[in-house]
């Protein structure tokens, strides 16, 4: 389409909606961003089973709503814009310095912040694949390069080969524990030879989404390594365990020069006020939290072990949600779910994710299972 108003000097005076064609002129918005794959949520049908997205089920306590009302009702005003207050409780409750500390819009955003505090175009960010879909895209937004290191046969991370992938231009490794999707983990033993041998120029991000849900012993806590070693950061969220998930909050813990350019780069005023209230509220309803935790960690022990007697390949989950490896069959999977109104995370050609949610939910889930294996 041509300039309608050729000669106009420049984008501003010219009101055109289309994109001007001439030489020099034209707005142009980053070619690679064409090869950077979407995020892509987990579906959402009115009156489906939700089983998508790795959130907890049930109603938050009502503490919690009660903290958000009390937020609305000044939503006039901005927030705090260091997240003051629950910056505070974190540091006294973690027993870490404010200063090892940032609070973000959900722990995606702090992956965001880590990977734009760290990398400058070229450098390069290591991570096992599959794991939580956002590295390779965050990864790319910055030009840094994604290398992803394939999972074990058994569904499992690599740490060997996350090792061996480690190059001169290499600054961060993610490490996630539990892996979304897989569920599967890596045991303090395999995490500390990481830890050890890494070079010096790369910081290892303990990804700890779903780590209230952890119940094997030799997965290590995050918070421990993070308090002992200077090459760790740890990424925790307030949308899984805690039930947070459409507040959006989560915080990083790292060594304080890295904290520090997390806090720098983030967008301001970008956790809300409610965000924070919900957050802070939680916190004080924690043993609540944890025995809905529980619940889940019952449920997924219930859905694991009647899928194996329906033949399925389960990985052993210590996340939330439980991973089914069906390769070619996925998206077959995927559709016979929907049509009983069940909506899982599918990843064609590889396999379905499906979150525990409440009893009845994981029954319906389980009957979709059982009348697509037979
Ligand atoms: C492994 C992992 N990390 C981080 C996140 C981001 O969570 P949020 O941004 O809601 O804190 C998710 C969300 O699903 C996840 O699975």
């Amino acid at each position: 389409m041509a300039h309608p108003k050729r000669g106009c000097a420049g984008r501003i005076r010219c009101r055109s909606w289309r994109a001007c064609d001439d030489a020099g002129m034209a707005i142009t918005v980053r070619e690679d961003l064409a090869g950077i794959p979407d995020y892509v949520p987990g579906r959402k049908i009115p009156g489906a089973v939700i089983l998508s997205s790795n959130e907890v089920p049930g109603r938050p306590p009502e503490a919690i709503l009660g903290a958000i009302a009390e937020a609305a009702a000044d939503v006039n005003r901005y927030p705090q814009m260091s997240c003051d207050d629950l910056m505070a409780r974190l540091s006294a409750r973690l027993d870490v310095e404010p200063g090892r500390l940032a609070v973000g819009c959900g722990s995606v955003s702090l992956c965001q912040q880590l990977i734009q505090a760290m990398c400058r175009p070229g450098d390069e960010v290591v991570f096992s694949w599959r794991s939580f879909e956002a590295y390779p895209i965050l990864t790319q937004v910055v030009g840094a390069v994604a290398r992803r290191v394939p999972l074990t046969a058994d569904h499992r991370q690599d740490v060997d080969g996350l090792l061996a992938a480690v190059t001169d231009k290499t600054k961060l490794v993610f490490v996630c524990n539990p892996n979304n999707p897989t569920g599967t983990v890596v045991h303090a033993e395999d995490l500390n030879r990481l830890l050890d041998n890494v070079p010096d120029h790369v910081l290892v991000v303990l990804d700890e989404a779903y780590r209230e849900f952890v119940t094997d012993p030799a997965v290590p806590d995050g918070l421990g390594l993070a308090s002992t070693r200077d090459n760790v950061a740890v990424l925790r969220t307030f949308s899984k365990a805690y039930g947070l998930a459409g507040a959006r909050a989560g915080y990083c813990i790292a060594p304080p020069q890295v904290a520090e350019g997390v806090r720098k780069v983030v967008i301001p005023f970008s956790v809300n006020k409610l965000a924070q209230a919900a957050a802070i509220a939680s916190l004080d309803v924690m043993d609540e939290l944890l025995a809905r935790c529980a619940g889940v960690i019952k449920e997924r022990a219930r859905v694991y072990t009647e899928l194996r007697g329906m033949g399925y390949e389960v990985p052993e989950s210590q996340g939330n949600f439980v991973w089914l490896p069906l390769g070619g069959r996925t998206m077959a999977f995927n559709e016979h779910c929907v049509d009983q109104k069940i909506l899982v995370r599918s990843f064609a050609g590889d396999g379905s994710r499906v979150t525990i949610g409440l009893p009845e939910e994981n029954d319906a889930f389980l009957a979709a299972a059982r009348s697509f294996a037979s």
